[in-house]
């Protein structure tokens, strides 16, 4: 049986399988959960398969769902609207769903928030989430990186300061680099090896220089 040891997921990028990376991980121990999940919409990645028949990436879903639930109370996930109900059927009817504006995003589509637990926004404050800009992308290097304004207005107005941020599919480290900005800790684990790369890259040039202007 894997020891668990709690600094292993502490500003750490893990390259692996999200499931099989939580196994040993009891649960809440991250403050907040944010990702973009792969949409099964046959995005030609490195090394995950976007093509799965619907029967087997719902049941993907299920499983992804539960993990992200028993590792943290609250937290939420970036979905275009045709993988809304798929997530949706598992975290139940009190999750949340806050429209995304953005006009750098795929116009065709429509892009949501679904978020999870007690803390998620109530339905009376809820605004549609509006963004002017894409901020610092790098789209050379993932076929779909998360707009890094999007993920920085998600942690700005749902973490504290020293929380511990889990990315499950983190790609190149956006996520990461939001976090450190925002005095955040983050957990980024993502299954293909040169994505890996690239993120554990960004993430210490970030450090490096969060470090020379603190
Ligand atoms: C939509 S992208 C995330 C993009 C990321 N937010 C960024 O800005 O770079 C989804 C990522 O999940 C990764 N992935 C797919 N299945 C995975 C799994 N089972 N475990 C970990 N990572 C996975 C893919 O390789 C892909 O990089």
């Amino acid at each position: 049986m894997t020891m668990f040891s709690a600094k292993d997921y502490e500003n750490k990028v893990l390259c692996g399988e999200f499931l099989v990376m939580t196994e040993a991980i009891p649960p809440g121990f991250f403050d907040f959960v944010f990702t973009d999940p792969p949409y099964n919409f046959g995005v030609s990645y490195e090394c995950w398969d976007d093509s799965f028949p619907m029967s087997h990436y719902q049941e993907l879903v299920r499983s992804w769902s539960e993990r992200m639930m028993r590792l943290s109370l609250f937290g939420c996930l970036f979905l275009p609207e045709e993988r809304v109900e798929y997530f949706r059927a598992v975290m139940g009817e009190h999750s949340l769903l806050i429209p995304v504006i953005n006009p750098m995003l795929n116009r065709h589509r429509k892009y949501y928030i679904l978020f999870w637990g007690a803390q998620a926004p109530q339905d009376d404050y809820v605004q549609p989430i509006k963004l002017s800009r894409l901020g610092e992308d790098h789209d050379e290097d993932h076929p779909t990186p998360t707009p890094f304004s999007l993920v920085r207005r998600i942690l700005m107005q749902w973490t504290k300061p020293d929380d511990l941020v889990l990315d499950p599919f983190a790609g190149i480290g956006t996520t990461g680099l939001v976090a450190i900005d925002l005095g955040r800790r983050f957990c980024l684990i993502e299954v293909d090896c040169s994505y890996c790369r690239i993120a554990r890259k960004r993430v210490k040039e970030r450090m490096l220089y969060a470090q020379k202007i603190d």
